[in-house]
Formats: C-alpha cells, structure tokens, sequence
C-alpha cells in the first residue's frame, strides 16, 4: 500500500513528534527540544531527544533516529503502513486504503498544484515582459530588489480578462482545472469564465512543501475594489490553516529560535529583504488556531508584529482571545506594536532594520496585553466596576485549557489587582519619635484609574518583585537599625511590586514606633499588619550574590550593600526612564539620531547589569557567607 508524500505529510504536520512521543516518554523541556529517557536503553540520564521543529526524534544512547511513524514502529513493533493507520486515526484523516477517494484527492492535489505552478510562470514572465511595465516601475519604487522579486516569484497578472486562461487552455489544461483552481471566475450566470486576477501584482502562496497552491493580488488601479484580492478557498488551499512565506520561515525559524506573524505579504517581503527571514503572515483575514498551531511549531513564543494603528490593535486583541485555549506550559505569545500609523514596511523603509529589530525586542508578554486590554475596556474606578473587570478577567482565564497555565493566570492576575489595593499606611520620610502624618501622606486613592496608564506605570509594567528592589528593602527589614539613617532613601525607591510598597510601609511606620531596636520588633509588627506572605514572597525573590541583605550579615556590610545597591538601582532607574524617552521620541520621528540615543541607552542599561552580576559574584567569591535563602 503507496501512501503519497502529501498525506504523510499531513500527518507529519498535525502531529508533533512530542505529542507522540509524549505518550510513551516523559519528556521535559530543554531549550528547544524535549528530553527524557530513552524509551529503548534502560538509562538514569536522559540522553532522548525531540526537535518538533525539526520533526523528529533522537536516542543518543542507541543511535535511533526518526519521524513519528518510525517511533510508532520502533516502540509498537508495527509495520508502517500500520503505523501510518493509527497515526492517521490520531491525527483525524481517513486513511486512504479505506478511502480511495482520499488517495485520489492527493494525486488531483499534486496536478493542480501544477496548474498553479504554470500560473506562477505566466505571471512571473508577464511580470519580466512589455506588459508588466507598469508593475515593475512601481515594484521599484517600493524599493524591492531584483532577487527579492525572484525569490518570492512575484508576477503581474494583465489587465485583459482572458490572458491567463487562454494560455493554460493552450497548454492542455482542462478549463475543470481552471476552476477548481480558483484562477477563473465561473457561474451560471456568466457566459464565458474569466480570469480573477487582472491588473494586479501577482504573491504566490506556498504550501509548507514550497509549491504554489494560491495567489494573492495586489492592485495597481487605486479605485479597485479591493486593494488585495485572494485565491478561493479550493482543494488546494485552505485559508484559516496556511501562512504567507511559511515554506522558507519554517526552516529560517529554527535559527532565530522563533516565528514572527506580521499583517501583510509586503511586510513579510521587506523583513526577508532586511535579513529577517522568519516572519510569515495570514491571508488577509484575522490569525486563526491553525496558523497559531503553525507558529508554535516554529518556536514557543511567536512574535505577532501589529501595525499602529486601531485595526492593528484590534487584531492582536482578537489573537489574544484565540490562543487563550491552546495556551501550555512554555507556550505562548507575545506582541510588538509598530510607532502609530507604521507598518513593518514602513518602518524598514524609513529607519532600517536594526528599527525594527529594537520594536520585536519590546515584544510584550500575552499576560500584560490581556491585562491592559480589559482595565482599558471601561472604567474601573468604583467597587461595582472594579468587580466587573474582575469577573472579565476570570471569565478570559476560565478559557484557558490547560490546567497549570490557568492556574498560573490566575496567580498572575491576583497580582494585578494589587493595583486596586488599599493605599500604604505612610509614604513620607518620617524622624523618629515624629507623630504620624497620615494627612500629609500623597492620596493614592484619587489616582485609581480612569484610564490604565499612569496607575500601571506608577507600579511598573509587571507587579513582579524584582530583586533589586526586595534586596534593598529587606537589608532594612533585617537590620533595623539602618532605617535611622536610611529611611528617607528607601522612601524614595519607586518599587514595581504592591508587595514592596505595604512591606515598606509597614516598616516604616513600625520604625516610626520605636519597633526598630531589633529585628524581632520588626517582625512581629510585620506580622502584626498580616504581612509575612509578602515577606516571604520577598524574601523568596533574592539571589544569594545579595548575602549582604540577608540577617547573618553584619550591619556595617549590610549598609555598604545597601548602598551600592541604591546607587546602581538610582542609575538603572533614571535610565529607564531615559529609555521610555528616546522610545516615545522615536515613536514620532524615526531618525537616525533618535534612534543611536536609544541604542545608546540599551547599552548603558546593559553595563548597569552587568556591574550588578560582578558585585554579586564579588560577594561569593571572597569568601562571604553566600548564604542560600
Ligand atoms: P494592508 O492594507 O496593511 O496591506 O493589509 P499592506 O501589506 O500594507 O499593503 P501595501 O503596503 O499597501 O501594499 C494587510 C493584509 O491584509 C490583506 C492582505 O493580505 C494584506 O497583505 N488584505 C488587505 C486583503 O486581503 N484585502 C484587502 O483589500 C486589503
Ligand atoms: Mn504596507
């Protein structure tokens, strides 16, 4: 029994080896492949290895190597054509030997897809000829080179409306074929089929395999009816599950570690001519779970790139709430905007692609999108309208499928709601022995947000406890004495974390007390104000290169610490604000100036990071008590 490429194919590509695999080996994570033990070598290290990019599987410990069906094989003692008959069952295809017409629908997909070969041809030669003119003028003019051109096989479809069909009608294609392949319009109320694509810039589109099964066409007219007409759907292509350029990303993703999904094909065109080869783009309609299914093959947080403006906004939106349900460990999105009014073109054109580069490089997690997307949906500045953005969110999480990433959502989104918590208790500097001042206090409370923004920035982008931060407030916490002369500082640290800002405030106001003679004073009044999860939490966040923070160090290193600490975390914070600057400067005007201050920042921010690692590391290396916490 023959099974044709193009079935096997299909199975190959709605069954990740991991998935099959998965079944029988437990497989971990590691980078971009899987491990485990080998199903085939009784072994205490894993030594097995699965690339679901690559398609396949590899047993360092036997030397076996192969596809999904070679595993079915290996580890079920089948044959292959039984092996391609569970597998199929699995993946949901009628297999073939109990459905001719399934075998025979393979072979009609390989004649027609040589009919949409032929059609490339004659467009690409339209394209190179008199009558392509037109098209290769304004083809230049958008700035596309010669092998660009060539390598996507861009063609012209002329204006005459018979053009096409006429040529392949010559060359013995049936007129069935023509039809079938979407390339002629037809119906009963029209006397003679027609070309569909007249006057246009021919895109070919490519299945995985790299063989045309589709066109899109772009109109040269202005006035035309649609500035992009696509292929029908036809037995060749189906729309909702096939990627612009997936054929030549799929393999460049493998290096980039990832996929980029961009609006439209001219996008996808200027990226590869730019160097950048791994982005892909739908077919002029939202991204559906299939090309999401797609993505996650070519990496495990694809990149969708928008374009600025509200419908860009729109279509991440509603990608957000198609990948809610396919979310796994591991498995995500994430989401770069372009400068308003910008699209991946645009940007390339006018800034380069180191431009570009910086805007995927502020790619911004699922979680964060979902989240600002629902707390700018409607107000929440009362109770009732708070519980409504509550019972929205729940609702979103509710759709995730898997279990763990559910529950890790909903930890998530507690989180964010810290934003809506009580204000802390004192914010001003305070000397001892000073009465409270609560009436002199900043009123958190009127700033609640009407809009996202200037809340969520106050907080930082993510609510996370950074380390820095944690490492700052607890070397007071833990060495009391130290808020005599540091009060005042630790009160100016804007702290990203909720978490950080009650802990300080109770601290301080404890101190304010008299509770800072010992340590035990200030714990009991941490506890006191129902706050030691926070002070875990905190805790939990340090690294042991900051042992200078934790309570076995003495107070003159935990002072120097401290201090080293704030300078730096002073210079990161003045830098970052710096960055959000140059950000906004060069969302306005993408110049080449705007842009080296922003590159200069990065870098600025990156030594900030990289003192840190060495002060760290100095303190385990000189024999400290690198104390693990
Ligand atoms: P855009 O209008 O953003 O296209 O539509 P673009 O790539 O920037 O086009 P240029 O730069 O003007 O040439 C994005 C995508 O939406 C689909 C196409 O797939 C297009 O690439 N589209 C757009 C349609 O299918 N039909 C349309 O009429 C317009
Ligand atoms: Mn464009």
């Amino acid at each position: 029994m023959a099974f044709t490429p193009e079935f096997l194919d299909e199975i190959r590509a709605r069954l990740p080896v991991s998935e099959v695999v998965g079944r029988r080996v437990k497989l971990t994570k590691k980078g971009r492949e899987f491990a485990g033990l080998s199903p085939f070598n009784k072994e205490k290290t894993p030594s097995f290895f699965v690339n679901d990019q690559k398609g396949f599987y590899h047993c360092f410990s036997s030397g076996k190597h192969g596809d999904v069906f070679r595993f079915v094989m290996e580890t079920e003692g089948v044959t292959f054509p039984e092996a391609v008959e569970r597998l199929a069952g699995q993946a949901g295809l009628e297999v073939p030997k109990s459905a001719p017409q399934e075998q025979e629908r393979f072979a009609r997909r390989a004649s027609l897809a040589d009919v949409m070969d032929m059609a490339a041809k004659f467009f690409e030669a339209a394209l190179a000829g008199q009558a392509g003119a037109r098209a290769r003028s304004y083809l230049d003019g958008r700035g596309l080179r010669a092998e660009t051109r060539a390598s996507f096989r861009l063609g012209y479809a002329p204006g005459d409306r018979h053009a096409l069909k006429n040529h392949l009608l010559a060359q013995n294609i049936s007129m069935d074929d023509l039809i079938e392949t979407g390339l002629v319009v037809h119906g009963e109320d029209i006397p003679e089929p027609f070309d569909r694509f007249r006057d246009r810039i021919m895109f070919p589109i490519h299945d995985v395999r790299g063989r045309v099964i589709a066109f899109g066409g772009r109109a040269m007219q202005a006035d035309a009816q649609a500035k992009y007409l696509n292929s029908p759907d036809t037995t060749l292509f189906h729309k909702g599950t096939v990627l612009f350029n997936h054929h030549r990303a799929r393999p460049a993703s493998h290096q980039a570690g990832t996929a980029i999904a961009v609006e439209g094909y001219m996008d996808v065109i200027a990226l590869a001519q730019a160097g950048i080869a791994h982005a892909v783009a739908p077919l002029g309609t939202a991204l559906t779970e299939g090309q999401l299914e797609l993505l996650w093959r070519m990496g495990p947080e694809p990149i969708l790139c928008f374009d600025g403006d509200k419908a860009g906004q729109r279509a991440a939106f509603r990608a957000v709430d198609v990948a809610l349900p396919h979310l796994k460990p591991g498995r995500s999105l994430r989401f770069a905007f372009l400068p308003e009014g910008q699209d991946p073109d645009d940007l390339i054109k006018s800034a380069g692609r180191d431009a570009m580069e910086a805007v995927l490089a502020q790619a911004r997690p699922l979680v964060d999108v979902l989240w600002e997307r629902e707390l700018e949906a409607a107000p929440a500045d009362t109770p009732e309208r708070r519980a409504m953005l509550e019972k929205r969110v729940n609702d979103l999480v509710r759709s995730i499928g898997d279990e763990s990433v559910r529950r890790h959502y909903q930890a998530a989104m507690a989180e964010k709601f810290q934003i809506f918590a009580p204000p802390p208790a004192q914010l001003v500097p305070f000397r001892r022995g000073e009465k409270r001042t609560a009436d002199k206090r900043p009123n958190l409370r009127s700033t609640v947000p009407m809009q996202a923004s200037p809340l969520l920035r106050q907080f930082g982008q993510s609510g996370r406890i950074k380390v820095r931060e944690a490492a700052l407030l607890l070397c007071l916490i833990r060495h009391p004495r130290l808020f005599d002369r540091h009060a005042e500082t630790i009160c100016e640290v804007e702290f990203s974390s909720p978490d950080l800002v009650r802990l300080r405030a109770v601290a301080i106001d404890a101190a304010a007390h008299g509770e800072s003679e010992t340590r035990e004073l200030m714990e009991a009044a941490i506890s006191r104000a129902g706050l030691s999860a926070e002070l875990a939490r905190a805790e939990a966040a340090l690294t042991p290169g900051l042992w200078w923070a934790a309570p076995k160090a003495d107070d003159i290193d935990a002072e120097t610490g401290f201090l080293h600490s704030l300078a730096l975390h002073q210079k990161a914070h003045a830098l970052n604000k710096e960055l959000r600057a140059a950000q906004d400067a060069l969302g306005q005007d993408l110049s080449e100036e705007n842009f080296s201050r922003l590159a200069d920042i990065q870098q600025q921010l990156k030594t900030v990071d990289g003192t840190e690692a060495m002060i760290e590391g100095f303190g385990a290396a000189s024999g400290r008590p690198a104390r693990s916490f």
